[in-house]
């Protein structure tokens, strides 16, 4: 047996309904706010990701797949989607090309961290991204979108934290007074720490090195450094998440560990996911999309790990699977017009199953069993004679003879419970 590889998994019936109920929820919300849907390749040039993700974050240093492809190009697996995201915005105009930049995508992301509960190698993401709005509205509308996403499937116990972390005028003035306040403490940090405080100072923020948080607790906050137009955008955030009654938390140590950020950053954390508790993370990024070379453009979004989502969906709920008819029969005949039955439900758009290998009653009762069939249609060598088919219900074992020609329509009204 040829194992599968570390941190990636299959997703088996039993649990991949819960997939598909996320997903449904999560393509249902997109909709309702505005968003289109795009695909894109999830193998990309290397430099689509050092340039856009950020050559000082931990991803790009330590943990792309990457390749030399036969070509001779480099070749990445993507760890995330913005950058891609960003991309197709550029290659294709999508400014001119759709009504409004509100896009989302879903799909396989691949990082080589150390595999731990909530955190693998491949995993998935729902991405959110809308570009060219400023309004601060349009902040507080992406956040809604992640806690109606996380509402909507039902999951508890989470918390919206918020943080700015300015932008590109007045982030210097804060990291200037980030490195002062550290001090002669600078050398009693982790490793980690020393190397971010050359490449990049806010990533300090993002230490989970017990020793470290006393010193950590007492640097200074970025949104006491914002200047004049950053700190109107943020007080106008935490404005319309009141008003839509969206509860939010300020956490000054919310930097997240891409480079884009600029202003808004958030997270919803869930508390029953232990040490990898974020749900979803993003904010808003308005250099990147110039500096991928595209127009001067602000982006905002989010990206939320489906692992995550369907590890917090709560215990009861129910991913109830389509309700089915089994088709039976006994004897050579009345098969063929099973087979025949089987089919006319299906092109009906109903769900209908048979059994083609055990032949024998007993063996086709257990298989329906197992299907969960809420009907059972039986032709046996007397139905057939009749012009009939033997319909039970499953839920109450009652049973009763219908006329060939009535008989889908009267699984139909079974099966949709009229
Ligand atoms: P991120 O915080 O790196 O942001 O990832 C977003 C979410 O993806 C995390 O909150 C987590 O749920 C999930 N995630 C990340 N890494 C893993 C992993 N190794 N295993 C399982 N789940 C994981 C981004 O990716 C940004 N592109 C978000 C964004 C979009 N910002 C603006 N637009």
């Amino acid at each position: 047996m040829i194992p599968a590889i570390r941190g990636t998994h299959d997703i088996l019936p039993g649990e991949v309904e819960k997939w598909q109920h996320v997903e449904r929820v999560a393509r249902s919300l997109c909709d309702r706010f505005g968003y289109v849907e795009i695909r894109t390749p999830v193998i990309e040039r290397e430099e689509l990701f050092s340039k856009g993700t950020g050559e000082t974050t931990d991803i790009v240093q330590k943990e792309m797949y990457s390749f030399t492809d036969k070509g001779g190009d480099r070749i990445t697996l993507r760890p995330e989607a913005t950058p891609s995201m960003v991309r197709a915005y550029v290659e294709h105009s999508l400014e001119h090309a759709l009504p409004s930049t509100k896009i989302y995508s879903m799909g396989p992301m691949f990082r080589y961290e150390r595999p731990q509960k909530g955190r693998y190698r491949q995993f998935h993401q729902l991405d959110v991204e809308v570009f060219g709005l400023h309004d601060p509205a349009i902040d507080a509308e992406v956040i809604d979108l992640a806690w109606s996403l996380v509402s909507e499937l039902g999951i508890s116990e989470t918390e919206v934290v918020i943080n700015s972390v300015g932008c590109a005028d007045c982030r210097p003035k804060f990291q200037a007074a980030l490195l002062a306040a550290l001090g002669d403490d600078l050398p009693k940090l982790c490793q980690d720490c020393q190397r971010r405080a050359i490449t990049n100072p806010l990533r300090i923020y993002d230490c989970k090195v017990p020793a470290d948080q006393p010193i950590i607790d007492r640097l200074p906050h970025s949104v006491d450094y914002l200047d004049e137009k950053c700190a109107v955008h943020f007080t106008a955030v935490r404005g319309h998440l009141d008003t839509w009654g969206i509860p939010w938390r300020l956490s000054h140590r919310l930097v997240r560990g891409l480079d884009y950020y600029t202003r808004t950053t958030f997270e919803i954390l869930g508390q029953t996911l232990g040490a990898q508790n974020a749900l979803l993370g993003g904010g808003r990024y308005d250099g990147l999309v110039k500096s991928l070379g595209g127009p001067d453009r602000t982006g905002i979004g989010f990206a939320a790990g489906l692992e995550r989502l369907v590890m917090a969906l709560p215990e009861h709920a129910t991913m109830a699977a389509t309700p089915r008819a089994f088709v039976g029969a006994i004897g050579d005949e009345p098969r063929v017009d099973a087979l025949r039955l089987l089919r006319e439900l299906r092109m009906a758009g109903l769900a209908a199953s048979m059994e083609f290998e055990g032949r024998s009653l007993k063996a086709q009762m257990k298989r329906a069993d197992r299907l969960g069939a809420r009907v059972v249609l039986l032709i046996g060598a007397d139905e057939l004679a009749k012009g009939e088919v033997t319909v039970r219900d499953m839920r109450n074992s009652e049973q009763r003879a219908v006329p060939r020609a009535d008989v889908v329509a009267a699984t139909r009204a079974l099966l949709e419970g009229q």
